[in-house]
């Protein structure tokens, strides 16, 4: 328990979300006061885990300026994390106008009314995200901080500037006390994406379905557990909090340990010694093809273990088994 968090008042965007919601959870434990913004009322953990009684929600979009300032004003926020996000890659590509409105003026709607109640917040966390890197040849990878952003699909485009936006407004002419952070895959419990590829395989085994592969395993990807994510969170918030020299600084984090998707399929049906279904999966990969992924994507996490001497502490394995527990329940339920 750390007493930091202790009546700290909170707001947290995309609060019903995956990420959001262990966040809110956690600081619900510290004993922090969390508000929340959501869209509007869909499954998520929060209600699962009857943690919304613990909270404040407000329902809205996170382009409604004049409910953003309101929900910093009247409850004096002091730290926010701007999670709220559409997320999905295919819906992207297919509706990029929603996206951009979302990911980009959602952005800077939350940003600019936070310029107009600068009293209080003392930190601001902004999830960007690994994409906003785009693709580089394999030899350049890990990705570093200081590399160009070379985003190009919608999503990638949406969250390079989300980025850039939170760099401006952590500048010089407005100085907000930004963090941004640009996190490898996630995956854990609250995960309701079903289209992301951990859910998905957990899904397949706990209801023994047919898993159709989206491409032949052969893309290399770094999977981090949530739990380690919601802990870089409140480590960078709070030395935001206690030192406004943070501002501006990016942070990438992963658990520096790349694999291939087909490795991930692996180790999740080896685990849960689901073989038959495994020789399975293995055979459609082989005919399938991969389409539309960046092929190899990891970054580099130095710099965070070198700031604040940060590692992940859950192993791939002991973070599935945690997520593949929550889902019994969730899907029993
Ligand atoms: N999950 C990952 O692997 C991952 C990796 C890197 C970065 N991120 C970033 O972390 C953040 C959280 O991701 P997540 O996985 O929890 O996604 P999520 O989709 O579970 O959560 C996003 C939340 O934003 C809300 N939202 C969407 N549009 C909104 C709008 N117009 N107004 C108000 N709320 C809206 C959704 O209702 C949802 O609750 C996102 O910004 C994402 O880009 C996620």
């Amino acid at each position: 328990m750390n007493n930091f968090w202790k009546n700290k008042k909170i707001f947290i965007t995309g609060i019903d979300g995956f990420v959001g919601s262990n966040l809110a959870k956690e600081l619900i434990i510290q004993k922090a006061k969390v508000f929340g913004l959501i869209k509007r009322k869909k499954n998520s953990l929060i209600y699962f885990e009857n943690l919304d009684k613990k909270m404040n929600l407000y329902k809205g979009d996170i382009t409604n300026k004049k409910l953003l300032k309101k929900i910093l004003k009247e409850n004096k926020i002091e730290i926010c994390f701007h999670l709220a996000a559409q997320v999905e890659v295919g819906k992207a590509n297919k509706e990029p106008f929603s996206t951009f409105e979302t990911n980009i003026r959602g952005t800077y709607s939350l940003l600019d009314s936070i310029n107009h109640n600068k009293n209080y917040v003392r930190s601001i966390i902004i999830a960007s995200s690994d994409k906003v890197y785009g693709t580089y040849p394999k030899k350049y990878l890990p990705y570093k901080e200081d590399y160009k952003l070379k985003a190009n699909f919608p999503y990638e485009v949406s969250k390079a500037c989300c980025d850039m936006i939170s760099k401006s407004y952590a500048g010089e002419l407005f100085k907000l006390p930004i963090i941004i952070t640009r996190f490898t895959n996630i995956f854990g419990p609250g995960q309701l994406n079903f289209s992301a590829l951990i859910p998905d395989i957990i899904r397949t085994i706990i209801l023994n379905k047919n898993f159709i592969p989206r491409g032949d395993g052969t893309a290399v990807r770094d999977f981090i557990f949530v739990k380690d994510i919601v802990s870089i969170y409140l480590l960078l918030s709070k030395k935001l909090y206690m030192n406004k020299n943070y501002a501006g600084e990016i942070f990438n984090a992963g658990t520096n340990k790349p694999i291939t998707v087909k490795k991930i399929i692996e180790k999740i049906l080896t685990q849960n010694k689901k073989h038959e279904q495994l020789i399975k999966i293995l055979a459609l990969m082989k005919s399938a093809k991969t389409t539309g992924e960046i092929p190899h994507q990891f970054m580099d996490c130095k710099k965070i273990s070198r700031y604040f001497k940060w590692k992940p502490s859950y192993t791939f394995e002991r973070g599935i088994k945690e997520t593949i527990n929550w889902y019994k329940k969730y899907i029993t339920k």
